[in-house]
């Protein structure tokens, strides 16, 4: 296996090196990569999402060949890559990468503005996925990757989700890395107002952790209220309303309330699948037709959600359901990130989706 798994890498990184495009597994979700400094590679990218070109993409990193937390000089790996790297950025660097936090600097004059989306700070992170560090090294390059949907759509986590969205569209190559573990998209921090640091997507990685390992305060965009340094900040396409969206409308519904989400569809009588809690029995107590309703268990461990929402929406997407009801996350941080994902998906989905997406 490790010959045919080293000669597949090579492939990639030929691949790379020429130009294409090779989607590879991250600890989040898959990505489609491209040479950071080929413009035309880069072009590809967001012809095969059918991506705004406005919207900036991550720089994915190798970490050096034996990382270790005490001894790892990222200095000089992230260096050609932005004007300035600040203590408070090496804090966070040392204390998450590899893993799944981006940082957004100003840019080095260097970096491709079809990169940047012609804004002046670039988003970069170290993957943690031994087959992403293992293509990255022997690249020995900066590797762009959004994650490997369509525009607007869920996010691939696993190899054979890849494939399925870019059938009939792109003979792409997709490295298979199994299933990923977290589940969904980095936590992104914005360092580039070079005062302070703003979250600009909830991800695994929480504020909270951030300032229990390194003592740094982050900042919500919401903390940001004077209208100048809001208007300064970076777009992020995850940050439309619409996105992760699935083509079967989908609603959140709060704890006992599964009727009350039925009544923007007053048509619909049957095969509607209800997310349930493991940790609730069942939802006969809610009182619901339960001829028309099949229940679907998740897990009510924040991480282990997180890993399986993509998952679950894509299996169900396939089911041929009329709606897919999931519970309201409970309150707290260590949610907001699948929250943010599943409010936007429910926004996004419907077969009309792609319209509210692009407006
Ligand atoms: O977990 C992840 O981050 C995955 C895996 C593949 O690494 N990648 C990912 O890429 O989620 P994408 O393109 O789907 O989302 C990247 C987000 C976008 O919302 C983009 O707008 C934001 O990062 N972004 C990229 N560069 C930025 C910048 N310079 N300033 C602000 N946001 C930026
Ligand atoms: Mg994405």
């Amino acid at each position: 296996m490790p010959t045919h798994r080293s000669t597949v890498i090579d492939e990639a990184v030929d691949t790379l090196r020429k130009g294409g495009l090779v989607a590879f597994p991250t600890e989040t979700v898959y990505g489609l990569g491209a040479d950071a400094t080929n413009p035309h590679a880069i072009q590809k990218i967001f012809s095969a999402k059918g991506r705004p070109a406005s919207h900036p993409l991550i720089v994915h990193l190798a970490a050096p060949d034996k990382y270790d937390q005490i001894q790892i000089d990222w200095t000089a790996l992230v260096s050609p890559w932005v004007r300035d790297l600040s203590e408070d950025a090496l804090k966070l660097i040392n204390a998450f990468w590899p893993g799944p936090l981006t940082l957004v600097f100003k840019k080095d004059k260097s970096v491709l503005d079809e990169l940047t989306g012609g804004q002046d700070t670039v988003a970069i992170r170290a993957p943690s996925h031994p087959l992403a560090q293992e293509l990255l090294r022997k690249f020995k390059g900066g590797v762009v990757a959004p994650s490997a949907n369509r525009f607007g759509k869920v996010s691939p986590t696993s190899a054979a989700d890849v494939r399925s969205e870019f059938e009939g569209i792109l003979n792409l190559m997709v490295l298979d890395g199994g299933d990923c573990e977290v589940g969904i998209e980095s936590t992104i921090i914005d360092l580039s107002s070079g005062d302070r640091a703003v979250l600009l997507r909830p991800g695994l990685i929480t504020p909270s952790e951030i300032f229990t390992k390194t003592g740094m305060k982050i900042y919500q965009p919401t903390d940001m209220n004077e209208n100048k340094e809001a208007a300064s900040l970076p777009r992020v396409s995850g940050s439309l309303h619409a996105h992760y969206a699935p083509n079967t409308p989908l609603r959140m519904y709060s704890p006992g309330r599964v009727l009350d989400a039925l009544s923007e569809f007053p048509d619909i009588k049957s095969r509607v699948a209800v997310a349930v809690w493991d940790s609730d029995s069942s939802l006969s107590h809610e009182g619901h037709p339960s001829a028309h309703f099949e229940e679907v268990i998740i897990p009510s461990d924040c991480t282990l959600f997180a890993s399986r929402l993509y998952r679950s929406l894509r299996d169900l997407d396939q089911q041929g359901w009329d709606l897919i009801l999931f519970p309201e996350p409970p309150a707290g941080e260590k949610w907001d990130g699948v929250r943010d994902r599943l409010q936007r998906a429910c926004l996004g989905s419907g077969p009309s989706s792609i319209n509210h997406v692009s407006s």
